[in-house]
């Protein structure tokens, strides 16, 4: 039994993280720019934990250098999430690497996704909104300009902001003035926490960034009484479970918190993160998840209604969605 055709609504990606190595390869091959020491023998992505994942993902960056390689990419993404059922798809696009936080550049970048988008919205069917995000361990000087570049073009296509990179770097209060700035501009927004840095780190994110949604969010299991605070602020944990079994950020599927949050009664939803550097789709979600917990038709349901209503967009979309 396969979950393949079931419409999927998946809430958390990183643009670049979707990329596949072969297109990667292809994108160094035609620049020239020797990057063979990220991949193994077999072709996939080569890294040894969470830190060196980073590098080795910063490394892939270095290939996609302007508009038309994110135009390239955002096609590949969408026709292999379409394959997998997504119908809609939120993506964080960093501006550090699409224009390095100027906004002129980062508006073509923006313009090329959005082409992208549009074609595969009418050809295929999926639907996508992006998460203008920074990168944590870039420092709060590059949030301001990531935040400053997502308050600039905040609309139907860019409707949140966030944050991803390595969450034991600095604290939350040191991107408060970013998040306020996107707040103030009318995005919604979310922050990777509780991946790594215990349900303290998500505390702290709730209280100083006043984020509606978390990226990942896991370690709230740890703190029964942080729990009770996401459920009563109706906050929504975007989880990740292949990337976190992959990278070891829990234990394997069978002690994955997923199912213990969800009996908790804390609203989650299901994605993939980077699917390629995990060996996952969301069809491998899917089936994971009805072969490890039980999950049937009737779950998937209800955590698609769950993603659908926390997603970042307008009622409009929703209705056209749903
Ligand atoms: N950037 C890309 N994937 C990420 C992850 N799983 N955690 C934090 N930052 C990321
Ligand atoms: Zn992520």
């Amino acid at each position: 039994m396969t979950y393949k055709s079931m419409p999927k609504v998946e809430l958390h990606t990183h643009i670049e993280g979707c990329a596949p190595p072969a297109f990667i390869r292809g994108l160094a091959k035609e620049k020239s720019l020797d990057i063979s020491g990220i991949f193994n023998a077999d072709g996939t992505y080569a890294y040894r934990d969470f830190d060196h994942f980073l590098e080795v993902y910063e490394a892939a960056c270095t290939t996609l250098q302007g508009p038309q390689d994110f135009y390239r990419l955002t096609k590949a993404i969408l026709e292999e999430s379409a394959s997998h059922g997504v119908v809609y798809q939120e993506t964080f696009i960093s501006p550090d690497f699409c224009g390095g936080g100027d906004v002129t550049a980062w508006r073509e970048y923006l313009d090329a996704i959005q082409m992208a988008a549009d074609e595969a919205d009418r050809d295929l069917g999926i639907t996508l909104k992006c998460v203008a995000t920074c990168v944590r361990h870039f420092g709060s000087d590059k949030a301001k300009a990531a935040a400053k570049c997502a308050a600039e073009t905040k609309g139907d296509f860019v409707t949140g902001f966030g944050m991803g990179g390595a969450e034991n770097f600095g604290t939350p209060t040191d991107f408060a003035y970013a998040y306020d700035m996107a707040r103030e501009a009318g995005l919604e927004l979310t922050c990777h926490a509780g991946e790594w840095g215990g349900p303290e780190m998500i505390a702290a994110t709730l209280r100083d960034l006043k984020v509606t949604r978390i990226g990942h969010g896991v370690d709230a299991i740890k703190d029964p009484a942080l729990m009770r605070q996401i459920i009563d602020a109706d906050v929504v944990l975007e989880v990740c479970p292949g990337s976190n079994v992959f990278l070891q950020a829990t234990g394997g599927w069978s002690e994955h918190p997923i199912q213990r949050l969800r009996d908790a009664g804390v609203k989650v939803t299901v994605s993939t993160d980077d699917p390629p550097f995990f060996g996952t789709t969301m069809t491998n979600e899917f089936d994971m998840l009805s072969q490890t917990f039980g999950w049937g038709e009737e779950d998937f349901k209800g955590v698609n209604e769950t993603a659908l209503a926390a997603a970042f967009c307008d009622d409009a979309t929703r209705s056209k969605i749903a």
